[in-house]
């Protein structure tokens, strides 16, 4: 494998003046483009080489070629030679799992199976009254106040309670949920007990649903004939959560950042000709929120756009530089208005199950907000929101608003 080009580069680290330098981040693809082509050499942490996977045709190819290509890192050379230390930044995205996430061929499809069919059999009128009342009762947290962080008040909550709720839990036990798994992430001296509380919330939903099922995914899962034990109804509904959380929550401050700046949307709010969806297809073609995935592995030598890929290799799919592959666009931006051909959702097997409804909670969380939150205005221009520090994901890391604020009706008192 050639010299590397460090994928550090490609992920704003602090101080927030390199955060902001790398909001654009087509400048370092373009550049990575003109001197490798569509398949590129990073490196991914010292001494760790991948292949940058920009080219559409070539990334589509990858995920939907499952025998050349593997998503589970137990074909990973790095990882099988013991190169990854145990508190490796990557292991949390790339070390194996017994789930649909990490699985290939039969296995994956067996595991897939039931999330395929809790998605699909989502009634979507129930979706949207569920998210509707998560979003109102998040925004009745700050109505009253005239300001607010859109992202760790809103955005950030919304996926966990949704699906949340789409399992099959009160509005009140999602909540906990979800704060149950950000203590679990914050790892420090209650990540523990909150690891407990949220598997005792999942375990407890299991159990209700198979001794009395109900209309939500948890009863599709637990009731599925490929589901060989309680580890792996779990499993299934984790993968179900953690899956949609970073997505859903950057597909939404992504639209929100441009509904309230780019004039082109802000407008529509006057009367304008575009919608909130254009703004959301808008954002998964520019901008999408999964804007590098790890991984693919390579399961025997092969060349690539020119690249000579050996067994073993890792693949990044580089779905934002893919989205602007030139091959793929015309001079015309008005003529590929609803055009969906992008890689937001990525492609082939193990392409989300939940495109559909994940559509659905954005677009209602976004009206919601524009909706109930009157003379609703970013308190920083959106180049110069900091952004989260991630390689993978993009998204902004705040999104301070204020909005007029709601008078709090007050009881009307009797009088004497
Ligand atoms: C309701 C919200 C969502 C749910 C429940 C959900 C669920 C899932 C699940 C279960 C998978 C794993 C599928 C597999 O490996 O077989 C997956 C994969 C994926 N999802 Fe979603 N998702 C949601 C929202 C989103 C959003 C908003 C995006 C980005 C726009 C997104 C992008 C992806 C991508 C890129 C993959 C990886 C596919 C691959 O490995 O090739 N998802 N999703």
């Amino acid at each position: 494998m050639p010299t590397a080009t460090r994928l550090a580069e490609l992920r704003g680290l602090l101080p927030v003046a390199k955060t902001i330098a790398y909001a654009d981040p087509q400048a370092v693809y373009r550049q990575l483009r003109a001197e490798w082509g569509e398949v590129a050499p990073v490196e991914l942490e010292p001494g760790i080489n991948g292949w940058l996977v920009m080219g559409h045709e070539e990334l589509s190819f990858i995920v939907r070629n499952e025998r050349l290509f593997a998503k589970s890192s137990v074909h990973w050379r790095e990882y099988a030679e013991g190169l990854l230390k145990p508190d490796s930044p990557l292991m949390p995205f790339m070390f194996p799992r017994p789930n649909a996430w990490m699985t290939d061929g039969e296995e994956h499809r067996r595991v897939r199976a039931p999330l395929d069919e809790a998605v699909n059999g989502l009634r979507l009128r129930q979706v949207s009254r569920q998210v509707t009342e998560v979003c109102d009762a998040l925004i009745g947290e700050f109505a009253a106040k005239g300001e607010a962080d859109l992202l760790s008040q809103y955005a950030l909550m919304i996926p966990t309670v949704v699906i949340g709720r789409m399992l099959g839990l009160d509005l009140e036990t999602a909540l906990e949920m979800h704060q149950a798994q950000m203590a679990m992430f914050a790892i420090n001296e209650n990540s523990h007990a909150a690891a407990a509380r949220f598997e005792e919330i999942l375990f407890s939903l299991v159990m209700a649903r198979k001794a009395a099922p109900a209309d939500d995914m948890t009863s599709v899962i637990v009731h599925h004939a490929n589901m060989a034990s309680d580890e792996e109804r779990m499993q299934a509904m984790v993968v179900l959560i953690s899956a949609a959380a970073q997505g859903t929550m950057s597909w939404i401050a992504q639209v929100l950042a441009l509904m309230l700046t780019d004039a082109r949307f802000s407008g529509r709010m006057r009367g304008g000709r575009l919608g909130t969806d254009d703004a959301l297809d808008e954002v998964l073609w520019r901008d999408p929120p999964t804007a590098n995935l790890p991984a693919r592995f390579a399961l025997r030598d092969t060349v690539l756009a020119g690249q000579a890929i050996e067994k073993g290799d890792a693949l990044i799919l580089g779905f934002t530089a893919a989205n602007a592959d030139p091959r793929v666009h015309g001079d015309d931006q008005w003529g590929e208005l609803g055009n969906r051909s992008h890689l937001a959702f990525s492609a082939g097997p193990h392409m989300c199950p939940a495109h559909v409804p994940a559509r659905l909670i954005v677009r209602t969380a976004v009206d919601a907000a524009l909706h109930q939150l009157p003379g609703l205005r970013l308190t920083v221009p959106a180049e110069e929101l900091p952004r989260l520090e991630s390689p993978w994901t993009r998204s902004p890391a705040t999104l301070p608003v204020t909005f007029t604020a709601r008078v709090r009706h007050r009881a009307v008192q009797p009088s004497n």
